[in-house]
C-alpha cells in the first residue's frame, strides 16, 4: 500500500434544492406559528421541500454532476462516492450506490456515512483517509437530504426548521507543487446525548409496526434549547482549536462556512471566535436547515459568488446529532 503525504484538494463543488418554495407564511397555516416567531427566533424565511421524485438521491446526483463538471472530469475518473445522510432513500442499499447507478459512475465503490449535520466534514475526512492511501485518485463527497419525508408536521417545535437538498464536492490529492488544500479536521462526538435529537423508530430498536406509527416514532425529535447549548459550546470550541493548533489567527480567515441551524448560534459563534458576522456565508434565510447538505450548499454558492478565491483560507464548522460536531481548515 502507497500512502501519500501531498495535501488533498476540493476540485469542484455543485448543489441542488428542489425548486418548491415553502415559506414561513405557508407555515403559519399548518401549525400554530407566525413568520415572526420562526424569522427572529431562527432567521429562516422559507425552505425548499422536494417532491415525491425527488428523493435524497436524485438531489444528490444532480449537485455531484455538477461538482464533476466544476472539477472539469467525468463521472468515469471518480472512484469513490460517499454520501452523509440521516434521510437515505431506504435504509439498504446505501443512497451512495443508488447515486452511483443515476451517475453511471460505474467504477466508483460506494458507502453512505452517517453524522447527522455534521455528516459533510466527517465524509471530507474520510474521503481525505481514503485518498492517502494512494489507492483512490478522485472521491465524490454529497450531502443530501429529504428531511421533509422525516418531519413531523404536527410539531411546530421541528418542522419550521429543516428543509431538503444536497451539495456534492470532489476531492483528489494536490498535483506535484500545486498550492493549497485541506490543512486539517478536528471532529468529535458525544453518544450520550443521542436523545437530544433523534428519530427513534424504523432500526432495529422499534421497527416500523402499528404502534410505532401512531406514537409517531419515525419522525425526527429535538430539544432544541439544549441542542443550541451545547452547538455553540463545542461548534466554538471545535473552531478555535482548530485555528490555534494550525498556527493561525482568527483574523486570518477570508470566509466562515458554519452549518446553518440558526442565525443566533451563528452570531454566537461569531462574537466567540471574533470574526465578524460579515465573513460568514449565510443562506439559512433561503433554505432552512439541511443537515448534511447544509455545508455543502452553502460552500458551492460561497464558490460559485466569488466569495471564496485562490489561497484564501477558510473554517467549515457543523454541529448535529449524535451528538456530532467537527471544524475544517481549507486552504483554496
Ligand atoms: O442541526 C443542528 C441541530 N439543531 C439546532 O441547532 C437547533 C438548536 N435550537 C434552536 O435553534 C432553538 O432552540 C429553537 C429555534 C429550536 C427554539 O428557539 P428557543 O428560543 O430555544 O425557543 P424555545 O424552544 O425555548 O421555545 C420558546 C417558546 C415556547 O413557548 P412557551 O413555553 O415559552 O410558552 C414554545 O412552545 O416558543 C414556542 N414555540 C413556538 N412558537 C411559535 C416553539 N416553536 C414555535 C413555533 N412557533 N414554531
Amino acid at each position: 500500500m502507497s500512502t501519500a503525504t501531498r495535501p488533498v484538494k476540493i476540485r469542484g463543488t455543485g448543489s441542488f434544492t428542489p425548486s418548491k418554495v415553502l415559506t414561513n407564511e405557508d407555515l403559519s397555516k399548518i401549525v400554530d406559528t407566525s413568520d415572526e416567531w420562526i424569522y427572529t427566533r431562527t432567521g429562516i424565511k422559507e425552505r425548499r421541500i422536494a417532491s415525491e421524485e425527488e428523493t435524497t438521491s436524485t438531489m444528490g446526483a444532480e449537485a455531484a454532476k455538477k461538482a464533476i463538471a466544476a472539477a472539469g472530469l467525468t463521472v468515469d475518473d471518480i472512484d469513490m462516492i460517499i454520501v452523509g445522510t440521516m434521510s437515505p432513500d431506504m435504509p439498504f442499499p446505501s443512497t451512495a450506490c443508488l447515486v452511483q447507478t443515476q451517475l453511471g459512475a460505474r467504477k466508483a465503490v460506494c458507502m453512505d456515512l452517517q453524522a447527522a449535520c455534521s455528516g459533510f466534514l466527517y465524509i471530507m475526512e474520510a474521503a481525505t483517509g481514503f485518498l492517502c492511501t494512494g489507492r483512490y485518485r478522485n472521491v465524490l463527497v454529497i450531502g443530501s437530504e429529504k428531511l421533509s419525508s422525516i418531519l413531523d408536521w404536527q410539531d411546530r417545535t421541528t418542522c419550521v426548521l429543516f428543509g431538503d437538498g444536497a451539495g456534492a464536492a470532489v476531492l483528489s490529492l494536490a498535483e506535484e507543487g500545486e498550492s493549497g488544500g485541506i490543512i486539517d479536521f478536528s471532529l468529535g462526538a458525544d453518544g450520550s446525548n443521542a436523545e437530544l435529537l433523534y428519530m427513534p423508530g424504523g432500526g432495529c430498536a422499534i421497527p416500523a409496526s402499528e404502534s410505532s406509527i401512531q406514537q409517531r416514532h419515525h419522525f425526527l425529535k429535538m430539544r432544541g434549547r439544549e441542542v443550541y447549548k451545547h452547538a455553540v459550546r463545542v461548534m466554538s470550541q471545535a473552531a478555535i482549536e482548530i485555528v490555534e493548533q494550525n498556527g493561525l489567527r482568527a483574523d486570518q480567515l477570508s470566509c466562515v462556512i458554519p452549518h446553518q441551524a440558526n442565525m443566533r448560534i451563528i452570531e454566537a459563534l461569531s462574537t466567540r471566535l471574533s470574526i465578524p458576522i460579515e465573513r460568514f456565508y449565510l443562506n439559512l434565510d433561503k433554505y432552512g436547515n439541511t443537515s448534511a447538505a447544509s455545508i455543502p450548499i452553502a460552500l458551492d454558492e460561497a464558490v460559485r459568488a466569488g466569495k471564496v478565491k485562490q489561497g484564501d483560507k477558510i473554517l467549515l464548522v457543523a454541529f448535529g446529532a449524535g451528538l456530532t460536531w467537527g471544524a475544517a481548515l481549507v486552504e483554496w
